[in-house]
């Protein structure tokens, strides 16, 4: 009883601090009426950055401060080091990272052209870690995946971001994007509820962003640690009391591809730092 009590008390308390939110609503939501009509214009797209404060802005701008540059420096070793069956390291076949793997990140999620699969650049690393490498695959969300995610993701800051939904990444952008208008949890809010139609508002110590993927993975002060963007993801979806998807899941896939597209001409930020 406790228990449930707790539950259903955090559930008042957010709903509490929702309802400003939710009531800034419109009672018709600006639901974009073709796939590809846009509810934040291109040119009025902001990077999470801009919602901080002076204090998280300094210390993303300083590679000496930024703390998710430790992460990168394990990468860079990981980039170095012989794996696998043929003692091959990730440097042996792509060279030098800096040019290889300039850019790459900011076309991911992309669809495979072995596997014909949608993958992210997590999944694309670790296609290439156990197909090319021969090597055990880095585990979903440990230490070295986020490492080597944040040393390859790295390679594109300040690379616009401009993923492809053509062909087969069509119909999981479909996907994505039904997913993100769709109502879910306790809280019965979308993820447009507050990244489309209440940004720039506070929701307890933090100010609502537009929600953008372009910074990821991200140093968050309230994780005091690395994070993917599916970690984001869920931290959301925990936000408004609905079902958690695990990392890596087809949802949160289709949902990060439609992320991407509706972050187009940002610029890469990884590693970043968020609240
Ligand atoms: C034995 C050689 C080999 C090794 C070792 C290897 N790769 Fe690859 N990798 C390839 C090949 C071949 C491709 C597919 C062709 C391409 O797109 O460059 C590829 C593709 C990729 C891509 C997609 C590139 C793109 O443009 O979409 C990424 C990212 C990648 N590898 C990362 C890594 C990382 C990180 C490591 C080490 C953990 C690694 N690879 C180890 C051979 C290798
Ligand atoms: C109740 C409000 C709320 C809902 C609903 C919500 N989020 Fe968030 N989200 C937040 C807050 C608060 C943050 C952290 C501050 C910020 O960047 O907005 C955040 C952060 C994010 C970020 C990281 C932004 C960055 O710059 O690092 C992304 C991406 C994101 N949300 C996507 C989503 C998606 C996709 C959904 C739907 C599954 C969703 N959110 C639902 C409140 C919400």
């Amino acid at each position: 009883m406790a228990r449930g009590a707790a539950v259903s008390l955090a559930v008042a308390r957010i709903g509490a601090a929702l309802l400003a939110v939710a009531c800034a609503v419109p009672a018709t939501l600006a639901y974009a009426q073709s796939s590809t009509t846009r509810v934040i214009p291109l040119d009025q797209l902001k990077s999470g950055l801009a919602y901080t404060g002076e204090d998280v802005r300094a210390l993303q701008a300083d590679d000496f401060a930024n703390p998710g540059m430790l992460w990168v420096e394990r990468g860079e070793k990981i980039w170095n080091t012989p794996a696998g069956a043929d003692g091959k390291s990730c440097a042996s076949c792509h060279g030098d990272a800096k040019s290889s793997m300039k850019g790459v990140a900011a076309r991911y999620p992309a669809i495979d052209a072995k596997s014909k699969q949608l993958l992210n650049i997590e999944a694309r690393i670790n296609a290439s870690r156990s197909g090319d490498q021969k090597a055990p695959a880095f585990a979903p969300e440990s230490e070295d995946m986020l490492a080597i995610t944040a040393y390859v993701n790295m390679q594109s800051r300040g690379v616009p971001v401009g993923v492809s939904i053509d062909g087969a990444a069509r119909e999981h952008f479909e996907r994505g994007r039904a997913f993100y208008y769709t109502r879910r949890g306790q809280m019965n809010m979308s993820c447009a509820t507050c990244h489309e139609q209440n940004f720039g508002k506070r929701l307890f110590a933090e100010t609502i962003s537009q929600g953008q993927p372009n910074d990821f993975p991200i140093y968050r002060l309230e994780w005091q640690t690395m994070g993917s963007l599916h970690r984001r993801l869920r931290a959301c979806l925990y936000g408004v009391r609905a079902e958690l998807l695990p990392v890596g899941s087809p949802e949160l896939l289709d949902v990060e591809l439609f992320l991407a597209w509706r972050a187009q001409g940002l610029k890469g930020e990884a590693p970043a730092v968020r609240r």
